[in-house]
């Protein structure tokens, strides 16, 4: 790829290293897709489940008019996401700045006989490798705060069709946490350098409320939905990889239900957006 930015060539540099640790045989999780689609168990509570389960739904309302339902996975990685999209029925396609994880996406889906459904391509977020109109539904998951927002969504409106739907799964910041997150005491227990350990690389950034406004000036009619209150603790008091549901998640979840501010202190988002 040309012409990439200071910080696109950065991020590209970090994920080649990055996509080196997955494994191809790896198991993928379909619980997220399958339980909204055999109406087995919804998680709304959670912010990933969620993200699945409204392209799962916007799916099954429409699937009588037309044959085929296109998805755009925006910014893919390794393609485990885009292999649950074509599970609940989409035709996927996915784009990421890492070639590696370009071709772990190709070998998953030949691998999983799913090649006839996914299409992916080498490119960034900034500049969208597919047509204007293309698809019904956007899907990024932990991937807008990595990019350069008010570009990307310009593209997302680009390259969604009419009445398309757009899923974006992104940490938000919250002044009351951060401000203690960001204590030193905090930084020396838990520390959040960048680094291939922990994830994180040198320029993510948390959305803010400005990155929220500049959204909403593209898509007016943004919604969003806010989580992991004080299910953040989760992180310290459960397994990561504990397949339950968290009773945390839940109480955050009924809490905003009955008082909406309270979500105001969620540190991640489910942001919703519609091309009118
Ligand atoms: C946290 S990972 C999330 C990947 C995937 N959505 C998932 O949930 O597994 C962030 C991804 O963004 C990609 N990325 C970073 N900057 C990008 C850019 N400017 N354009 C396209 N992809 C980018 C990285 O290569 C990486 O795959």
């Amino acid at each position: 790829m040309k012409n990439l930015t200071e910080r696109q060539t950065r991020e590209k540099e970090y994920y080649e290293q990055f996509a080196e640790k997955f494994n191809i045989n790896r198991p993928i999780d379909f619980s997220p897709v399958d339980g909204p689609l055999l109406e087995k168990e919804r998680r709304p509570w959670n912010s990933y489940w969620r993200t699945y389960e409204i392209p799962v739904d916007f799916l099954r309302k429409q699937k009588e008019t037309q044959k085929e339902y296109h998805l755009l996975d925006f910014g893919c990685g390794p393609g485990d996401n885009s292999l649950r999209f074509a599970r609940a029925g989409y035709k996927v396609a996915g784009f990421d700045i890492c070639e590696k994880n370009i071709n772990s996406c190709k070998i998953l889906f030949e691998k999983n006989n799913n090649s006839e459904q996914g299409n992916f391509l080498v490119g960034v977020a900034e500049k969208i490798p597919f047509a204007d109109e293309s698809f019904e539904v956007v899907v990024g998951i932990d991937i807008l705060h990595h990019v350069d927002i008010p570009k990307a969504i310009s593209e997302v409106q680009r390259v969604l069709k009419k009445d398309g739907i757009a899923i974006f799964r992104e940490p938000v910041e919250v002044p009351f946490f951060d401000i203690i997150r960001n204590t030193k005491l905090v930084r020396f227990l838990f520390p959040n350098k960048s680094s291939l350990e922990a994830h994180i690389t040198e320029d993510e950034r948390k959305l803010n409320k400005f990155d929220l406004n500049t959204i909403k000036e593209i898509f007016p009619n943004m919604t969003i939905e806010r989580s992991l209150v004080l299910s953040r603790f989760d992180k310290i008091l459960r397994k990561h990889d504990n397949p339950k549901s968290s009773g945390l998640e839940k109480w955050d979840y009924f809490c905003s239900k009955i008082l909406p501010s309270y979500g105001l202190f969620g540190g991640a988002s489910v942001i919703i957006l519609k091309k009118n």
